[in-house]
């Protein structure tokens, strides 16, 4: 089961993968050209004895992606021959489940349906962080669009920046079956935002911010006006948390505490940017 039981593993296959572009097959696949075999983890072997049986998935991964040609090498090496058949259908469902935070963008309406986090969430408790009437906003990371979509119902203009294919795809389908007219779907990085200095009333985050947290916050603070707000609005989940990010707090942030209708304890953040 994966930590966060978002899907059922019986519902993907390794075929997911072929709906993964570059950014995400980066994201799984670059660690193994530097990773011993010897070191492989059972979902390791799993993985690699999967793209080992399908040379149709390694010249996908290889054509779209170039730079992990060395990876994939690598990784089969570390394939299992004995694993095959039901075995290996019960190891693949494994998985998919163990990798349930990359294989699920590749099923953007399972996400939508099944992450506790989104479906648990009330868009009230973004209105309650900050003011979005008239606001141009940018959603960071935007995923299926729990914050994007919310904010649009306040806002003048709400950019969704979000680097899986799969993900703006879906956030574009609602647009057009929906009429939505204040929203504008485009790729980028929290690293990289794709905008001049200066653009945004409001930036807003969710699940998002963390790996460099300090970097993040500086692109962010970037591309947000004088006076504008940055705003970290998690989901609702089940998670017990002790304590607020200390990284977020020092760098200015207020910290706002709820529990989630599922127990968990959700931490938000806003900041008033300073230029
Ligand atoms: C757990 S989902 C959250 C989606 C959405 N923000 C929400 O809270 O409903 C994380 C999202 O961040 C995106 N993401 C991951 N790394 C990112 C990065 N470095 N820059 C921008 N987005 C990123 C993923 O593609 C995914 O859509």
């Amino acid at each position: 089961m994966g930590q966060y039981n978002w899907i059922n593993g019986k519902d993907f296959d390794i075929n997911c993968f072929f709906l993964m572009d570059r950014w995400m097959l980066n994201m799984i696949f670059s660690k193994y050209e530097k990773t011993d075999i010897d070191d492989f983890h059972r979902i390791d072997v799993t993985l690699a004895t999967l793209i080992k049986q399908s040379p149709r998935l390694q010249w996908f991964i290889m054509r779209k992606a170039p730079e992990l040609r060395k990876s994939i090498e690598n990784l089969v090496k570390g394939a299992d021959p004995k694993l095959t058949g039901k075995k290996l259908r019960l190891r693949e469902i494994e998985l998919m489940e163990e990798m349930e935070t990359d294989v699920v963008y590749t099923k953007p309406k399972i996400m939508v349906s099944s992450c506790n986090y989104i479906t648990a969430w009330d868009e009230e408790t973004l209105y309650g962080l900050v003011d979005l009437h008239d606001k141009v906003v940018l959603d960071l990371g935007a995923g299926t669009g729990r914050l994007t979509f919310a904010a649009a119902k306040r806002a003048k203009r709400v950019y969704a920046s979000e680097p899986v294919d799969m993900l703006r795809e879906h956030m574009r389908d609602k647009i057009r079956l929906e009429n939505i007219q204040n929203v504008k779907v485009l790729d980028g990085i929290v690293m990289n935002i794709p905008y001049e200095d200066d653009t945004f009333d409001v930036v807003l985050s969710g699940h998002v911010v963390g790996e460099d947290t300090d970097a993040e916050v500086k692109e962010m603070t970037r591309v947000a006006k004088d006076g504008g707000k940055i705003v970290v609005c998690n989901g609702d989940d089940d998670i017990k948390r002790d304590e607020p990010s200390a990284d977020l707090i020092r760098l200015g942030f207020k910290v706002h505490y709820h529990k989630s209708s599922l127990g968990g304890d959700i931490y938000n953040y806003t900041k008033t940017v300073k230029k």
